[in-house]
């Protein structure tokens, strides 16, 4: 895990989407997994001014998002479908036929293969350590399925984006699994923000795999970059 400090969010942001570009500019044709939650919003919001500006072609991309919310219809304003088309797919020219989302319908990591694999895996991640919805617990070969949200989990997002009504959180989402998610060619996780500090540091720390602390997985794959802003990056960096 190679660990990156920027000096401030946008900064950071601007990283991440240079590495997306850079990624479609090779490989028109590319596989990205993307993610969803406060944490990427900058990133989206920077790709669609490229795309106002220099026109990337997204006409061939792929898009695996990590995860999707159980129970809420996909036109739900919550939901991560709405949120992609939203903050990106509505405003780049990515066929929209070539986005996925974890269902009961599909076999997404099937899928994945058969379009030949994540070249770019693009995660957050959730203050106890989930990356996608593998909340603590989730075992190294895990794979896509219905997971159960954990309470912190529900109440910080009901916090963000459901106007702190957890009554209104669905408590269960498709998530990639761990071991999906290890199947990327490359992986960048983006954190950003104080509240993230302590989570960053124990990932700094990361030796080995823990299930409680399922970011922990990344120590297993070979091209994983960590990016931060200067407010959670850790001690040490
Ligand atoms: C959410 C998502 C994750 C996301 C994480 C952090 O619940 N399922 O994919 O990375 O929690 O979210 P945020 O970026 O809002 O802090």
């Amino acid at each position: 895990m190679k660990f990156l400090k920027f000096n401030n969010s946008h900064l950071a942001s601007e990283f991440v989407k240079e590495q997306i570009i850079k990624q479609i500019k090779t490989k028109p044709e590319s596989i990205l997994g993307l993610a969803t939650g406060s944490t990427p919003i900058i990133s989206y919001n920077l790709l669609v001014q490229d795309f106002q500006k220099n026109k990337t072609n997204w006409s061939k991309v792929k898009t695996f998002n990590l995860d999707e919310y159980i129970g809420l219809p996909t036109n739900h304003i919550q939901s991560y479908r709405y949120f992609m088309n939203d903050n990106l797919f509505n405003h780049i020219n990515i066929d929209i036929n070539n986005t996925y989302f974890p269902n009961s319908k599909n076999d997404y990591d099937k899928l994945i293969e058969k379009e030949g694999g994540i070249d770019l895996q693009i995660l957050g991640i959730g203050t106890n350590g989930h990356i996608g919805f593998n909340e603590p617990g989730s075992k190294l070969t895990s794979l896509t399925r219905a997971v159960d949200l954990v309470e912190q989990t529900i109440k910080i997002n009901a916090d963000k984006f459901f106007n702190g009504n957890i009554s209104l959180v669905p408590n269960k989402a498709f998530s990639m699994g761990l071991a999906s998610i290890l199947a990327a060619k490359k992986i960048i996780l983006i954190a950003l923000g104080n509240s993230k500090k302590e989570t960053m540091q124990k990932l700094f720390k990361t030796k080995e795999f823990n299930s409680n602390f399922p970011a922990s997985a990344l120590i297993k794959h070979k091209d994983v970059i960590i990016v931060c802003d200067k407010e959670c990056a850790p001690d040490g960096l």
